[in-house]
């Protein structure tokens, strides 16, 4: 029998600094009760300048690995879901891997925009159930806030900064990620897009006087797309699994606007409260949304082993998906790790291995063959 794919450990990390949306006021033509009024947001965290896509995503990483018992040299994939790395390359995921000293573990980023998470999440469970591997890390990570135009407040109002990470473990227990549902239209791409620094419109100064860097979106349509994939994605992958709507203890949807996640709610035919919701105190975190929401669910209570849930999410692509799961309980023996007390010792050994290399490339570097 293929083991089961459980999400055995999770943790989240939001920058300290929140920002209000009467700070927002101050900068462009809005107010607090309109941003309420269209989305829902009250307020949302944005990084330091000494935060990063990859600070968040290794101190959320840290929880998730404290929880699950695991130990960073015991992994065997990272994967990276954000629409803001570090840098084109290299992956953001194999900065998470230097600096948790996850030293066995394959890295990679993954580019599904608000829907990356679900897409990271099947990836790494797949892996899992096929047998090639036997844990995985997955993180979503974002720092939007560097990618969005204050100065337009179509965008500005929405998007927040947070990672959340989930440990994956093979265990032959029934359980865990159960079913999934993955979409994509690109014909869609053009509405929400950051059009410059890749390939098509390298970075110049015409493309940044352009302000082809910035988030680009045509909100309305983009809602309009949302509100029609996320009941039905929910109903497909719920019967994938098995699940009625009914037996749903939560659907933990992305975290766009709480006017999205009513009409998903409609188009349920479940209660509101059937809904994880915490867009309020967030944003759109974007690819980090659900994971936060999950840590959220499960430390108030409202997620507990057992439970049948599904996760929906949507974004730029156009993508969409959902995963159909049935929370893990403790169903690994769990060892305490302390990964956090050794991170001055992992900061020793990326050096360490540096200085090697440069060594190595001092001593015979000259040494490469040519033909
Ligand atoms: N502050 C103040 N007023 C605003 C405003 C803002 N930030 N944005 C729009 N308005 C005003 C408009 O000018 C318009 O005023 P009018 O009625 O006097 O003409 C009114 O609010 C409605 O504007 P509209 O653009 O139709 O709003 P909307 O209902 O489409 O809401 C969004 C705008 C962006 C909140 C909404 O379209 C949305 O959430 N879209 C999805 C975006 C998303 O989720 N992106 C990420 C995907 S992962």
């Amino acid at each position: 029998m293929s083991p089961f794919a459980h999400i055995t450990g999770w943790g989240m990390a939001v920058p300290q600094r929140i920002l209000t949306n009467f700070e927002i006021s101050q900068i462009v033509d809005t107010s607090d009760e309109k941003i309420q009024e269209l989305t829902g947001i009250r307020e949302r965290h944005i990084a330091s300048e000494d935060q990063s896509t990859a600070s968040l995503a290794v101190d959320a990483a840290l929880k998730a690995l404290e929880m699950s018992g695991l130990r960073p040299e015991s992994l065997d994939l990272i994967i990276v879901s954000t629409s803001s790395p570090e840098y084109i390359f290299p992956a953001t995921a194999c900065l998470v891997q230097d600096q948790i000293g996850a030293s066995k573990a394959g890295a990679f980023d993954l580019l599904a925009a608000c829907t990356g998470f679900i897409y990271a999440l099947n990836m790494a469970s797949q892996a899992i159930r096929s047998g090639s591997i036997q844990s995985a890390l997955v993180v979503g990570s974002e720092t939007l806030s560097r990618l969005v135009n204050w100065k337009d407040r179509n965008t500005c109002i929405l998007f927040g900064d947070g990672a959340g990470a989930f440990v994956l473990q093979a265990s032959d227990v029934p359980g865990g990620i159960l079913s999934s549902v993955l979409r994509s239209d690109g014909s869609g791409g053009d509405l929400l897009s950051v059009p410059g620094g890749g390939s098509k419109h390298p970075t110049t100064l015409e493309s940044v006087e352009m302000g082809l860097h910035y988030v680009q979106m045509n909100g309305r349509e983009v809602f309009r797309f949302a509100t029609r994939v996320m009941a039905q994605a929910t109903k497909e992958a719920a019967a994938a699994a098995g699940f009625q709507i009914a037996d749903l203890a939560l659907v933990i949807p992305h975290q766009a606007n709480k006017r999205i996640i009513d009409a998903a709610a409609r188009g349920l035919e479940i209660p509101i409260e059937r809904c994880m919701i915490n867009v309020e105190r967030y944003g759109n975190t974007s690819t980090a949304s659900i994971p936060i929401a999950t840590v959220e669910a499960v430390e108030s209570g409202r997620l507990k082993a057992g439970d049948k849930i599904v996760f929906v999410g949507f974004g730029a692509g156009l993508t969409w998906g959902a995963l159909a799961v049935q929370w893990s309980g403790p169903i690994l023996p769990k060892r305490k790790v302390y990964p956090r007390s050794y991170l001055f010792w992992l900061r020793m050994r990326s050096l360490l291995l540096r200085v090697v290399r440069r060594m190595e490339s001092i001593l015979w570097g000259r040494d490469i063959p040519r033909s």
